[in-house]
């Protein structure tokens, strides 16, 4: 079974296609990042609009890396939500439109369910059950998975998302957009020992995350230091005592979760699954603690189609009507994934 995928919830458009027997047979992504980046954030009106510039040629580009013909795809699947709704529309009338003119039927996907299982598009994927760590730009969570659909949520944070914590304390550091990525680089040249930021909710006995505390200690921090003509060697201190503070709680976090759920194996993903320091102290932790980590491949830990499509093939696996040739736009732009059952 051949299934496409869609992807267009936020500042990415991804279409690729999936084969239940033969893996991932192509995809083909494209960001956004630079034309959001002069407005420091995503724009929502352009997303949506760009989005529909872009999946056609992409879906072009992913057949012809498949090399299959429109036909040969079995089932279509897109990201309902949770995201953006302009930009969840293109995606699902895309999908829906495509699904009308081949007469094949489409099915909805959870945005964090494709953050979830995209570890198993891996080399060596990791076995159920399972602990996911899913960080975002819109989300922190911890979550039990014992298969698909079966998630329990363990924690999640209170207040920013871990990547929203990274953008907006790159953006104070005058970093740019999105700022996860700058930040991690510049924090490689700080020193560790110049600012030790707090570290929220280390102690609080539970899985629960609360980051924007950091976010303010790190203005305050910048602030002391005279925002506006901050030196480099200083950013890159500050980068360094945030990089450090969150690794820090997510890493404790992660170990606190395992050991509640009695499992071995952690599962990270979403796109600060990316982050190099992340990687660095969870594989630390997991050597010392004896548990495995499983890692998203790179460029499946920021938003891609891939995992849609492997989300769809795998739901289509257990239940072949989760796909429907119901054509009508229906799109979820809050969708909490607890709500999300066995198909
Ligand atoms: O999963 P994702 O692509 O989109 C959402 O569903 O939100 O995650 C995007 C987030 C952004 O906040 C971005 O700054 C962060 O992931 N990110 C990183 C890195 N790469 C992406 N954060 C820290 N270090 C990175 N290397
Ligand atoms: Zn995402």
């Amino acid at each position: 079974m051949i299934v496409l995928g869609v992807e267009s919830s936020c500042d990415e458009t991804g279409l690729a296609l999936y084969d239940t027997q033969r893996g991932l047979l192509s995809h083909a992504l494209y960001s956004q990042v630079a034309m959001h980046e002069e407005y420091g954030g995503v724009v929502p009106e352009l997303a949506s609009r760009d989005h529909i510039r872009r999946a056609i040629p992409l879906l072009e580009q992913a057949l012809q890396g498949a090399a299959i013909t429109p036909q040969q795809i079995d089932a279509i699947a897109y990201t309902q939500g949770p995201g953006l709704a302009g930009a969840l529309l293109v995606g699902s009338s895309v999908a829906c439109s495509l699904g009308l003119a081949l007469d094949k039927p489409v099915l909805g996907i959870h945005h964090l369910e494709g953050h979830l299982l995209s570890p198993l598009l891996a080399s060596e994927p990791p076995e159920f059950p399972f602990v996911a760590l899913l960080v975002s730009g819109g989300h922190t969570q911890l979550m039990r998975v014992d298969g698909v659909g079966q998630y329990e949520l363990l924690g999640e944070t209170l207040d920013d998302a871990a990547g929203e914590a990274f953008d907006k304390s790159a953006k104070l550091l005058g970093l740019g957009y999105p700022g996860g990525p700058a930040i991690s680089r510049l924090a490689e040249f700080g020193d560790p020992e110049a600012y030790k930021l707090p570290r929220p909710m280390l102690h609080s006995k539970d899985l629960m995350f609360s980051f924007s505390g950091l976010k303010t200690a790190v203005l305050t921090v910048a602030k002391n230091q005279g925002l506006a003509n901050i030196c480099e060697q200083d950013k890159a201190n500050i980068a360094r005592g945030f990089v450090d503070a969150i690794v820090d709680v997510l890493t404790a976090k992660c170990v606190a979760a395992l050991k509640q759920t009695g499992l071995k194996r952690l599962v990270i993903a979403g796109g600060v699954g990316a982050n190099k320091q992340l990687r660095a102290s969870l594989d630390a932790a997991a050597a010392k603690k004896r548990f495995k980590v499983y890692y998203p491949e790179l460029e499946f830990c920021t938003d891609n189609g891939a995992m849609i499509a492997f989300a769809g093939a795998m739901r289509l696996q257990i239940n072949p009507l989760a796909a429907q040739r119901d054509y009508s736009f229906n799109v979820r732009p809050r969708w909490p994934l607890d709500e999300l059952k066995v198909v």
